[in-house]
């Protein structure tokens, strides 16, 4: 396949369609079911899938099979969706509409939404560690992904950044503006970057990559990551909110995002700057490099 002949559209379809098989079967309706149905509810709301396709990517591309990291593709989307529900929750952002549909406990109450957060969470790193029986993997590799996710979505990665994000104003002094940019960046790459980087790492050190090729998806994991939550706070303001499926709160919540802080042009013009940064990161991968480059223009040309 040349970079000419590949449709993304056909590849995300494609992907996403296996992903969904995947996390039907290890979502499969037990007792108590009402904790089962909550979180399935946000699974298959809706959802681009693009952390478990970079983990399928990450794999790809350093000589691993799709189906032996697809339980490690999968508890990166648990946790993703457990962070969406969280943060539609009246005591972060409020939101009523998430992938289309009212928000978790909009539907089934904060007490359930709570717990179905916790839930995908848990149940991830149990995922995690199923994908030591897959063949070819080993303990050991799978110990070094526990890590890496753990690191990625902790205090030293979402939950740092999702709580700097919450508690911003307290935390800034007004005005300051090179405070103001610091906290942001902070904000940012904690709180959206750190998952995405994570999700290629935790592919390719699956696959058993070499170190020059993990350091390759690092750094470009870091330009899609920052760019991924630009694009966002973009949408935010000028999506169609039936796409994204979700309404926009930041203004309203008084956010610190990209375009309170260096308006719609400046956001634009940084996102740009990493999606071509992210690209150049990637010759280690030769010809194979072209999904990762069409993904890169993907996460700033999108309207959901
Ligand atoms: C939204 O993520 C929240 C952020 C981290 C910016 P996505 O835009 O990936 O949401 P889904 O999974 O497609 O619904
Ligand atoms: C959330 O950022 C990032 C997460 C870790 C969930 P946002 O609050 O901007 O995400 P949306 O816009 O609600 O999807
Ligand atoms: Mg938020
Ligand atoms: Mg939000
Ligand atoms: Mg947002």
């Amino acid at each position: 396949m040349t970079k000419n002949s590949f449709d993304l559209k056909k590849y995300l379809a494609a992907k996403t369609h296996v992903v969904n098989a995947a996390l039907d079967k290890y979502l499969e309706v037990k007792y108590p079911p009402l904790i089962y149905r909550a979180m399935r509810y946000s699974m298959f709301a809706g959802g681009k899938r693009l952390r478990p396709i970079l983990v399928l990517e990450g794999a790809r591309l350093c000589g691993g099979r799709e189906q032996s990291v697809m339980p490690t593709a999968c508890a990166l989307e648990f946790i993703h969706t457990y962070s969406l529900i969280h943060d539609d929750l009246p005591a972060m952002d409020n939101d009523d509409y998430r992938r289309g549909k009212l928000t978790s406990h909009k539907k089934f109450g904060e007490d359930v939404a709570i717990l179905a957060g916790d839930a995908l969470l848990t149940e991830a790193l149990g995922l995690v560690a199923k994908n030591a029986q897959e063949k070819g993997i080993g303990a050991e590799r799978v110990i070094n992904v526990l890590a890496l996710l753990v690191r990625a979505s902790g205090v030293e990665g979402m939950i740092g950044g999702q709580l700097v994000d919450t508690c911003e104003d307290s935390l800034v002094k007004k005005g300051k503006q090179a405070t103001k940019k610091r906290t942001l960046a902070y904000i940012h790459t904690h709180k959206t970057l750190a998952l995405i980087q994570a999700s290629l790492s935790a592919g390719a050190m699956l696959a058993g990559a070499s170190p020059a090729k993990i350091k390759a998806l690092d750094r470009y994991g870091a330009d899609i990551g920052l760019a991924f939550q630009i694009a966002d706070d973009i949408l935010d303001v000028v999506g169609d909110k039936k796409k994204l499926g979700k309404k926009g709160s930041d203004a309203q919540n008084k956010k610190l995002t990209y375009v309170s802080l260096y308006g719609l042009d400046g956001a634009r013009r940084q996102a740009k700057g990493l999606v071509a940064a992210a690209k150049r990161e990637l010759a280690v991968f030769g010809r194979e490099k072209y999904i990762l480059e069409s993904l890169a223009d993907f996460i700033i040309e999108r309207e959901y």
